[in-house]
């Protein structure tokens, strides 16, 4: 494996399709590794923009527009960072060039819709998951939720993400708010999927990387599981390492492996689980590192987007854990063009607590602008911290 000088016309030249928060952690891994990054989003001065070599806001879903900017930066590799992304382009585009889709552009293509995840983890492969429909309007989806999944159920957009137009109803009579909601959700297909409520005793998230290895072929490496909670599908907080059943951890690692093996290529994914007692619920993954993952900047000897970073270009990773570790989400708290992020000196003066600000040009009262870390002694040590930290930061608008 060899890379070349960033600038120079032997550059190694990835495109992010995103480059949002996460998107802007993989860009500095690539960074330190003289990857020339090339960072899209939809706005301008978004997270990863601030730290790539060249950036630009287009609108990702346009065939036009997103060939046009190929052509002009001619990467190697391709690394979508979001769903809403024109990947029927990305397919074409693949097989005219000598271009890597990251992970595969099966994983792209299947992931960006729940519907195409949900049948490949439940009808091909057989994982375990909570009782499913879809449904592309009103009537459809009450006759679905009367008929086959019951209540309480939840009801998401098919392309979403982050929470986004997504409802749990416990009352038949809360169906016409959740549909209206669904519309809400960041790109809307008309379609929904509506789940029934798995009741389990907590969810994690499985960070799955495929790398090269010595042979020449693709090992797969587990993380430590990741713990995290949950408000209107938005993450609040995670922490790492969850405590497991030796035989829940065994299933977790089995479902990841089938996933993660359907879906192909190299690079780190996020595998959402549901644990009650032994027992193990597929519910999404993400073929690129995790929201809730940030916690393993504070954790792990190399950190979710460092082993993307690695494993995208077929170098060896290393995903053991070094301290137990918490995060906690800050948010806008304010709907401003600017904020500022005050009394940071107290957040820092805990012991092992550190804090990313993602440097969001707009500020929304839920839109996660940055996030608090922690290691401590244990897990609920370090959760402590991360939230005491986070009571002490004062976000306000300028
Ligand atoms: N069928 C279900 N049973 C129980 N809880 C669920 C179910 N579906 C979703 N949830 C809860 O809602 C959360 C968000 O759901 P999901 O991951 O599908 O949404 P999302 O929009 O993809 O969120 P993100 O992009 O943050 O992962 C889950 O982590 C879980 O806490
Ligand atoms: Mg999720």
């Amino acid at each position: 494996m060899q890379i070349g000088t960033p600038l120079s016309d032997a550059a190694t030249r990835i495109m992010l399709l995103g480059s949002g928060e996460l998107g802007k952690e993989v860009i500095i891994s690539l960074q330190r590794l003289g990857v020339e990054v090339i960072a899209v989003d939809r706005y301008k001065n978004a997270p990863g923009h601030q730290v790539a070599h060249r950036s630009y806001s287009i609108d990702m879903t346009n065939a036009e527009a997103l060939e046009s900017l190929i052509n002009l930066e001619k990467p190697h590799y391709i690394v979508p960072e979001i769903e809403a992304i024109n990947t029927d382009l990305l397919a074409k585009i693949e097989k005219k060039n000598d271009l890597t889709i990251v992970p595969s552009i099966k994983a792209v293509q299947l992931t960006m819709n729940r519907q195409g995840i949900r049948k490949l983890a439940s009808e091909t492969l057989n994982l375990p998951t909570s009782p499913y429909a879809f449904a592309k309007s009103f009537k459809e989806l009450k006759s679905v939720i009367n008929s086959k999944i019951g209540l309480p159920c939840f009801i998401k957009p098919t392309m979403s993400s982050s929470g986004k137009g997504q409802s749990r109803i416990v009352e038949e009579n809360e169906i016409t708010k959740a549909w209206d909601h669904s519309k809400s959700g960041r790109v809307d297909q008309g379609e929904v999927i509506v789940e029934g409520q798995v009741d389990f005793d907590y969810e994690i998230t499985l960070l799955t990387v495929r790398a090269k290895n010595k042979d020449g072929g693709v090992s797969t490496h587990f993380c430590e599981p990741i713990g995290h909670r949950q408000e209107n599908g938005d993450y609040v907080e995670s922490w790492q390492p969850q405590s497991m059943s030796e035989k829940a951890l065994v299933k977790s690692k089995e479902v990841a492996k089938k996933i993660t093996d359907a879906l192909g290529g190299l690079g780190i994914f996020g595998v959402e689980l549901f644990i009650k007692k032994d027992e193990v619920w597929f519910s999404e993954v993400s073929p690129r590192p995790h929201d809730t993952g940030m916690v393993t900047m504070a954790t792990q000897k190399q950190s979710e987007f460092e082993l993307h970073a690695k494993a995208i270009l077929g170098l060896p990773v290393d995903v053991s854990l070094t301290k137990s570790g918490a995060s906690a989400v800050i948010y806008g708290e304010y709907d401003a063009d600017v904020i500022i992020y005050d009394e940071i000196e107290k957040v820092l003066a805990i012991d092992g607590v550190d804090i990313r600000i993602f440097g969001k040009p707009e500020s929304f009262k839920k839109r996660r602008m940055g996030v608090i870390l922690s290691t401590g002694k244990n897990v609920d040590e370090a959760k402590l911290k991360a939230s005491e930290a986070k009571s002490l930061l004062n976000v306000k608008p300028k």
